[in-house]
């Protein structure tokens, strides 16, 4: 994480006022993957790398968001805010303070700084811990306290209505709630969680294949699409239905005729992917980590297969991990096309892993890999 000394003189110095700094970190999701909008099963952990969101109130009404990563300050009158998205980085948190707008929060004028080191298109949700620390950082300075699940809730919204990618809650609730050396079982359902102690003994590699994964609009769209296709045909047999989350294989079996292919195949992952999850949970709390390993590969081959989401060169990544001494389990993590692996590696082979995939995956590829060893560490909160 970036130093919030530094980071509170920057806005010092530019804004000539001490702010109350924020931090809201990204993720990495251990497996259940695309199953969030489904009201099914996630088990992400937060990192750390975040964001520090800086705010401090300003006299002339004016809202100041400065960016240290684009080197670029935008100034916006607090009682005219943009009501549509631009196709910018203040896209981000222009949208968490429409949304709170529109929660009956009037905006007062501020400086807000932002500083991240989560890597931005590698599928980490450097887009939720922007919106978390400036929900965070705007709540802090009006005064509100909303709780964790609130919080998530209206960054999700920012991110659909105003930013305008069609996410689910996973990332906004992990970054708002996570828990140090824990990953979070999330039922997307009614946002209720269990701890899972990830034990001393495991690193998570983070292995950044270098291609860029985006979720507004393309593929990610057309694949919530298929899934909710899938879901109406279920739907019109049995009603109960409301989403993937409330079906079986068997409805597949029988049902699975009257959808498209791709359609059938994206349930069959959603459907299948549900209940790894919460057997990978299961499995962790126990510290069976051979079946947790089992069930990540077995999310991979579906995830790529099935989904289709996956990518040659994260198949690469996941299968060049394989062979490697003190591998625990592998797979491509978030919402796919690129972006990340996430490896459970014993932390006594750790740096050795690191090293040694990395060589693999260049050799193999001919890109060279960012890959970090990082830790689940805490959700949002106020640093000083
Ligand atoms: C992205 C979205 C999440 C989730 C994952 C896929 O990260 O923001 O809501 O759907 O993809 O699991």
């Amino acid at each position: 994480m970036h130093d919030s000394a530094i980071f509170r003189s920057m806005h010092v110095a530019r804004f000539e006022a001490e702010p109350a700094i924020y931090v809201a970190p990204g993720r990495v999701n251990l497996i259940g993957e695309h199953t969030d909008y489904a009201e099914g099963f996630v088990m992400p952990a937060a990192i750390n790398f975040a964001t520090l969101a800086g705010i401090s109130p300003r006299g002339d009404g004016k809202i100041a968001i400065f960016s240290e990563n684009y080197g670029q300050v935008r100034y916006f009158d607090a009682a005219e805010l943009p009501s549509a998205a631009s196709k910018h980085w203040t896209d981000y948190p222009l949208g968490v303070m429409a949304t709170l707008a529109g929660m009956g929060n009037a905006m007062p004028g501020f400086s807000l700084s932002l500083w991240g080191d989560v890597p931005l298109g590698s599928g980490l949700s450097s887009s939720a811990s922007v919106e978390v620390a400036t929900a965070l950082a705007v709540t802090g300075l009006l005064g509100v306290d909303y709780a964790g699940p609130v919080l998530a809730r209206l960054c999700q919204r920012a991110e659909n209505e105003f930013v305008g990618a069609s996410c689910g809650i996973m990332d906004q609730f992990i970054s708002a709630n996570g828990a140090k050396d824990h990953a979070l079982l999330l039922d997307c359902r009614d946002l209720s969680f269990k701890l899972a102690p990830i034990p001393g003994h495991v690193a998570l590699v983070i292995a950044n294949t270098m291609v860029k994964h985006a979720i507004a609009g393309g593929e990610y769209t057309t694949r919530r699409a298929e899934v909710e296709a899938a879901c109406a045909v279920i739907a019109s047999h049995r009603p109960e239905v409301r989403f993937l989350r409330d079906a079986t294989v068997g409805d597949l079996e029988k049902w699975g005729h009257e959808m498209t292919p791709n359609s059938l195949k994206r349930a069959r992952h959603v459907i299948t992917e549900n209940v790894r999850t919460v057997a990978a949970a299961e499995a962790l709390i126990r510290s069976d980590l051979s079946e947790l390993g089992r069930l990540m590969a077995e999310a991979h081959t579906s995830y790529s297969q099935d989904f289709e989401a996956s990518c040659e060169e994260a198949d690469a990544m996941v299968e060049l991990a394989q062979d490697l001494p003190g591998l625990i389990g592998a797979r491509l993590t978030g919402g796919g096309f690129g972006g990340c692996t996430i490896n459970l590696v014993e932390q006594s082979h750790a740096i050795q892993f690191q090293e040694r995939l990395a060589e693999l995956y260049a050799g193999h590829t001919g890109i060279v890999p960012h890959i970090h060893i990082c830790c689940a560490s805490g959700g949002a909160h106020r640093l000083e």
